[in-house]
């Protein structure tokens, strides 16, 4: 896969609602100068406790919103959807698509670490998708996967560092926390949020990993820095433009000025 470096179409984006925001956030950051669509399907959100069917619909759906903005290429900001519609969307997509869970794993693999832990939506976790591809490329790895379907609603509710957060965190990690593991994998695009108070559960002492900066890794390889960005990033949601932008100033060093609501 290789791009013109003059091609100043767009760089798509989805999620099912604020969680495609932390890739976006490590983007915005890494590659600066390209122009970003996002999509938030909050009508539908969230994904992880849907059936496959119904994440692979939203997807497509998704997939041929953003292509209607005839954007260069589409980042799959969500794990769930990573984890399930990978291949449907990659087949029916007319640009080149990114994952979040792959640039991921190859961080996973080439470290030392023995004991990895795996958290993502009760989807991601049943797809089992992260330990088959660790596997196959490491197999003396220990993996605990862990699904935490709360953390979702907590982060959209703008709950982050509350109390509710704290007792959710413990209520789904106090046996992973048992198991001294190394690394912990947010695999869930809406967990970086409360990426503080897991550092804090696990005393600072684990190496905790999102997708966002392996993305933005990977991306770079492909995109160079040319013209100043003119403009910032577009935002639409299938639903509640209010709140997302409410909820996204709030943990987004970007200010998400306007959010516009569509129908796809
Ligand atoms: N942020 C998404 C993910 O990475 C989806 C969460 C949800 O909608 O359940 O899995």
């Amino acid at each position: 896969m290789s791009f013109s470096l003059n091609d100043k179409r767009p760089i798509g984006i989805f999620d099912s609602g604020l969680g495609g925001l932390t890739v976006l956030k490590c983007l915005l950051e890494n590659l600066p100068n390209e122009e970003y669509i996002y999509l938030g399907d909050l009508a539908n959100l969230p994904y992880g406790n849907k059936s496959t069917k119904s994440i692979i619909d939203y997807s497509i759906k998704c997939i041929e919103f953003l292509q209607s903005k005839n954007v260069k290429c589409i980042i799959v900001a969500c794990n769930t959807a990573s984890s399930v519609a990978l291949k449907s969307i990659k087949e029916l997509s007319s640009v080149p698509v990114f994952d979040v869970i792959n640039p991921c794993v190859d961080n996973i693999v080439r470290t030392d670490n023995k004991k990895v832990a795996i958290i993502g939506t009760e989807k991601t976790i049943e797809s089992d998708v992260y330990s088959a591809l660790i596997k196959k490329h490491k197999k003396n790895i220990k993996i605990y996967t862990q699904a935490c379907p709360l953390f979702v609603p907590i982060v959209e509710e703008g709950l982050g560092g509350s109390k509710i957060a704290k007792l959710a965190i413990e209520y789904y990690l106090s046996n992973i926390r048992a198991h001294n593991i190394d690394q912990l994998v947010l695999g869930c695009t809406h967990y970086p949020v409360i990426i503080k108070e897991l550092q804090k559960y696990f005393n600072d002492k684990i190496d905790i990993l999102h997708s966002g900066p392996f993305i933005s890794e990977q991306l770079l390889k492909y995109f160079k820095q040319k013209s100043k960005r003119e403009k910032a990033p577009i935002y639409y949601v299938t639903d509640l433009p209010d709140r997302f932008q409410t909820l996204g100033n709030r943990f987004f060093n970007q200010k998400i000025n306007s959010v516009t609501l569509v129908n796809i």
